[in-house]
């Protein structure tokens, strides 16, 4: 795809023109979502598109199918079962008959398309004015959003206008339950994943303006349930149940130049929140409640809900439209895409699409979560419940690694189990963990929340850095410095590595934040305390061991080159000669290549020790992080989306202010150009975030790590100004920098002390201003 592949518009996203083959790719642009269901943006319609030209999907965040894992060669320890996020039963489908005609874009003719996704509105739009091939012409508006005020519920209208005739119109609404997965199809490198059918049908009914469906996972035995509930002006003509599909159809006797609507709600269930034997009922009941309200009801509170979303997190760029463009457009998927029940978390994929099989990985807690922190911290919160939430998994998982005490999260997972299947770049991530608690730490300093800290967070801190003190040991040959052998850090070219730089230090880190939990904990609340030592067994000669670790972590360093190597083999390996390798290979190195070739290679497929270097960058002189930057920026070749903003903001900080801005628009726009020519799977949810950390950690220079909130902002020289808001520790605070100024608002009564650009300000009653020169 070409860069502007979309019209430049600040808010909105339109599909100018019907073009099949950017069928697959559209449908990931328009996908909505609420965290708990995804639909991808596929026509109400119903267009019969091969596996190659797109994928109908809809899905519930945390429902899956497992099965036994097929290994060539098994290994003690290995993930035993996959899983899956299970593609469900479709009930968006409408099928539209003009007077004889179906109503389909591949016949008669397009007169006037677009499709827009109206982000402030969080609703997707379509307007098509079409002739059958008889000559009847009509105006069609597809309007669609998955609600935000109501987890279960998806809602559809769809306005007809007959132009230049008067005669019969049909409508049939499907519920169409023989799914299947489609990446076993489209990603011949993966045998994992249900292939085939694996929801049994357990109940179907057509009943009143009722589609009613009730399914069961073949083998991780889930459940769930889904129906739609329709209201048209015409009557029903017909209803049929098969033994995978129901529908239900409608007769219009329509008179030209009148509007006719049709309103469609669609709901979703499943056994994580209601009873098997209750869900039917259930998904009733709430699409009764929905239609009650009706569609342009359901719009409003939608649009209620994105104004409370963009009040927060907006971010607005004067200068350059087109960037502006890209950064609403991530912040609007990574909104909807987050799982908010404190027991689902959120897909790298989010919930548009297949992709990754729907696992969440790292990428939330890295990317993802220090955004809503810092904007949202309450679905930050929920992020974390989920983690907490599958503790005793990563108990579990500790012990099968030899771990006898302490947690190890799973590198992929839905259930909280690991369900990687290639450990060297899989559980060797051994880095989530501390990843994790990292973003528990962050949570917990940006918003305070000492309750949050005694009810869940010091346990987590405390169970991770556990594993740590285990994987290790102070090695004589190091100068008994501690060590950690054989794990694989973010960067996925170098796999099965002695003291990768960014794992030893977020290792210590999760170590240091542990200790600083407990002791915090002991002097809030005691009891809590003893009930937690009491729970996990905990020694206080644990303490003295982290300390020694604390003291003596050992980090590759480079004399000569005054660098801190990604790991201790780092630079034994072979340059990197990218002129030996055909260009149509360059990308896809996994594809043609065997890991060992890619693993000898002196490069690196992202950011991997400055990520560490600048989330802990209060440790770093300027001059250290130059010389890694530079050094670094030789040897990425930026093959995973998760690095380009990465690099960027350390350029930022490190005043490579080009670098910084180049790396930062190809984050904005990755997705909406389609740089990675992979956006049919889904969306690069960690990108999208990296996008607003590229704003507010780059050219904003926020920073939290020295214990308190600093801030040293500079305006890229392209722009004319740009504004965000903060979330500290229950102070809301505006940001607008500006050509040679920064303004700060604090936005309400909440005191709000902090550092800009080295001086101390305060700032204590809503409306209270300051202004910087920068
Ligand atoms: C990256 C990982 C990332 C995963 C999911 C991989 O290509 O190397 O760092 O977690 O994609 O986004």
């Amino acid at each position: 795809m070409g860069a502007n592949t979309y019209p430049i518009e600040e808010w909105v996203i339109t599909e100018e023109k019907f073009l099949k083959e950017w069928n697959y790719r559209n449908e990931t642009t328009f996908a909505l979502s609420n965290g708990y269901i995804g639909t991808r943006g596929t026509f109400d319609e119903g267009y019969p598109f091969t596996v190659d030209e797109g994928l109908e999907g809809n899905f519930i965040n945390g429902f899956y199918e497992s099965e036994h894992i097929m290994y060539g060669e098994w290994n003690f320890g290995f993930p035993e079962k996959s899983q899956s996020l299970l593609n469900l039963p479709n009930l968006k489908k409408t099928k539209i008959v003009i007077d004889g005609d179906v109503f389909d874009l591949n016949q008669g003719e397009i007169i006037n398309y677009n499709r827009k996704l109206l982000m402030k509105d969080g609703v997707v739009v379509r307007n098509v004015t079409w002739k059958s091939p008889n000559g009847k012409k009509v105006v069609a508006e597809f309007r669609r959003l998955v609600s935000l005020e109501k987890k279960n519920i998806m809602a559809i209208q769809i306005k007809l206008t007959p132009v230049n005739f008067s005669g019969k119109i049909e409508l049939t609404t499907y519920l169409e339950a023989g799914v299947e997965n489609h990446t076993r199809k489209t990603n011949p490198l993966i045998d994992y994943g249900p292939y085939g059918k694996h929801l049994a049908v357990k109940e179907l009914k057509a009943e009143d303006n009722y589609l009613l469906h009730k399914g069961k996972v073949i083998h991780s035995g889930l459940s769930m349930a889904c129906g739609s509930l329709t209201k048209c002006e015409g009557v029903i003509k017909n209803s049929e149940v098969l033994e995978e599909d129901a529908s239900l159809t409608y007769e219009l006797s329509v008179e030209e130049g009148k509007t006719y609507v049709f309103e469609k709600m669609i709901g979703y269930t499943c056994d994580f929140d209601i009873a098997e034997d209750k869900m039917i009922d259930f998904i009733k009941d709430e699409l009764k409640k929905a239609m009650d309200l009706g569609y342009d009801e359901m719009e409003k509170l939608q649009k209620k809900h994105m104004d409370e979303f963009w009040s927060k997190a907006d971010i607005k760029v004067e200068g350059d439209e087109a960037l502006q463009q890209g950064i609403r457009f991530n912040l609007f998927h990574i909104m909807q895409s987050a799982g908010r029940d404190g027991r689902t978390g959120m897909g790298a994929k989010g919930l548009s699409g297949e992709g990754y099989e729907g696992h969440y990985f790292w990428d939330t807690e890295m990317y993802v979560l220090p955004v809503f922190i810092y904007t949202e911290s309450e679905l930050a919160k929920q992020l974390l419940n989920y983690r907490y939430d599958t503790l005793n998994q990563a108990r579990d998982r500790a012990k099968i690694l030899g771990h006898e005490k302490g947690a190890l999260y799973p590198w992929r997972t839905i259930n909280g189990e690991e369900a990687s299947t290639y450990f060297p770049l899989g559980t060797a991530q051994y880095h989530v963990n501390a990843d994790i608690a990292y973003a528990f730490k962050l949570y917990l300093d940006i918003t305070g929340d000492d309750e949050f800290l005694v009810d869940e967070a010091a346990e987590v801190l405390v169970e991770t850095a556990r594993v740590w003190a285990d994987v290790g040991c102070f090695a004589e040959c190091k100068d008994n410095k501690y060590c950690i052998c054989a794990v694989t850090g973010p960067d996925e070219y170098n796999a099965i590595v002695d003291n990768n730089f960014y794992t030893n230090l977020m290792a210590r880190e999760n170590i240091r934040d542990a200790k600083w939990a407990l002791e915090k904990m002991k002097e809030i609340d005691k009891d809590a305390y003893d009930a937690l030592v009491k729970k996990i067994d905990f020694k206080e000669e644990e303490i003295d061991y982290w300390d020694r670790i604390i003291e003596n972590m050992y980090f590759p360093y480079d004399e000569k080159m005054q660098i801190y190597p990604q790991d201790d083999g780092f630079l034994m390996r072979k340059p990197w000669d990218e002129s030996k390798i055909p260009e149509e290979k360059r990308h896809l190195l996994y594809e043609n290549y065997h890991p060992l070739f890619v693993y000898r290679q002196k490069m690196a497929k992202q950011a991997d020790a400055i990520l560490g270097m600048l989330l802990h960058s209060n440790y770093f002189t300027n001059e250290e992080l130059k010389r890694n930057y530079d050094f670094y920026q030789t040897v990425t070749l930026h093959h995973s989306s998760l690095s380009t903003c990465i690099f960027g903001i350390l350029a930022s900080q490190i005043g490579y202010d080009d670098e910084a801005y180049k790396y930062f628009s190809q984050s904005a726009r990755m997705d909406l150009d389609d740089i990675h020519n992979n956006f049919y799977a889904g969306i690069h949810a960690a990108n999208m975030a990296g996008t607003w950390q590229g704003i507010v950690f780059g050219f904003a220079g926020v920073r939290s790590n020295a214990g308190y909130l600093q801030i040293n902002p500079k305006l890229p020289s392209q722009w004319k100004s740009y504004e965000f808001c903060l979330q500290y520790k229950g102070s809301n605070l505006n940001i607008k920098v500006a050509e040679r100024e920064v303004e700060y608002t604090l936005l309400n009564d909440c005191e709000l002390s902090y550092e800009s650009l080295g001086e101390k300000i305060v700032l204590s009653k809503e409306g209270d201003k300051y202004v910087q020169e920068i």
